[in-house]
């Protein structure tokens, strides 16, 4: 069911290192200053099943994931986070921002690991049980900068990936978030400041209809 939610639901993508974690807390931070409470999760996570999940997923124990095995996994850590906190919260009023959501999977296991799109769609409806971001910033940097931003950094088994696969996951992000309602393609190479801006221009006016 799709009903209107009191709260507002935002949600950053991005490719690996593309800055969501960073925007995520510039955020609630100015959120909370304005004396707001909000409500921070991740993806895989978010939960405690969903961090059980997200060790499986991210930790690289050397076991043999298909991409539909890793789909369900994913869409295992999103069905609990709709339902233990997503649902309740925002039914509250309250502020959530999520570290990537369902779009992620549209574009790493579908686009990026070639499971059928409308499948991951299917799987994603059935997972947020009609709960929709009401602002997705995509933060798009090419593999180049993200080679640089995670440099230095342990990959997680996601991110051993091949060049081939980011390219993929990236030209799916863009595909899937061009000319769509509530959706923002923001440059990632941008600094950190600018595009908390950016950001925010867009959050105060959603949230002023909160408000008013
Ligand atoms: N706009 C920016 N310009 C330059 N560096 C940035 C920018 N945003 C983030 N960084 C830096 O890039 C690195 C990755 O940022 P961050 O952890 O926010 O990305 P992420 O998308 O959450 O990555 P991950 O996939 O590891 O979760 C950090 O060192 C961060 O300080
Ligand atoms: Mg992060």
């Amino acid at each position: 069911m799709e009903g209107k939610r009191e709260g507002k639901f935002f949600v950053f993508e991005g490719l690996d290192g593309s800055g969501t974690t960073t925007q995520v807390n510039l955020l609630s931070e100015y959120l909370e200053d304005m004396g707001y409470s909000v409500l921070v999760v991740e993806e895989p996570g978010g939960t405690d099943l969903g961090r059980e999940v997200r060790e499986l997923l991210l930790e690289d124990r050397g076991v043999d994931i298909t991409g539909t095995a890793e789909l369900f996994l994913y869409e295992v850590s999103r069905a609990q986070l709709v339902r233990e906190k997503l649902i309740p919260e925002l039914d509250r009023g309250r502020i959530v921002i999520s570290d990537r959501f369902a779009l992620s999977s549209v574009a790493y296991q579908g686009y990026g690991r070639g499971v059928p799109i409308a499948d991951v769609k299917r799987l994603n409806a059935v997972a947020v049980n009609g709960v929709k971001p009401d602002l997705t910033f995509f933060l798009d940097i090419d593999l180049k900068a993200m080679g640089t931003r995670t440099l230095g950094k342990e990959p997680d088994r996601i991110e051993k990936e091949s060049e081939d696969f980011y390219l993929k996951v990236r030209r799916g992000y863009l595909k899937e978030v061009a000319n769509r309602a509530g959706h923002t393609v923001i440059n990632g190479s941008l600094s950190k400041g600018e595009i908390h801006e950016m950001v925010l221009s867009q959050v105060c006016e959603e949230l002023a209809e909160l408000n008013g």
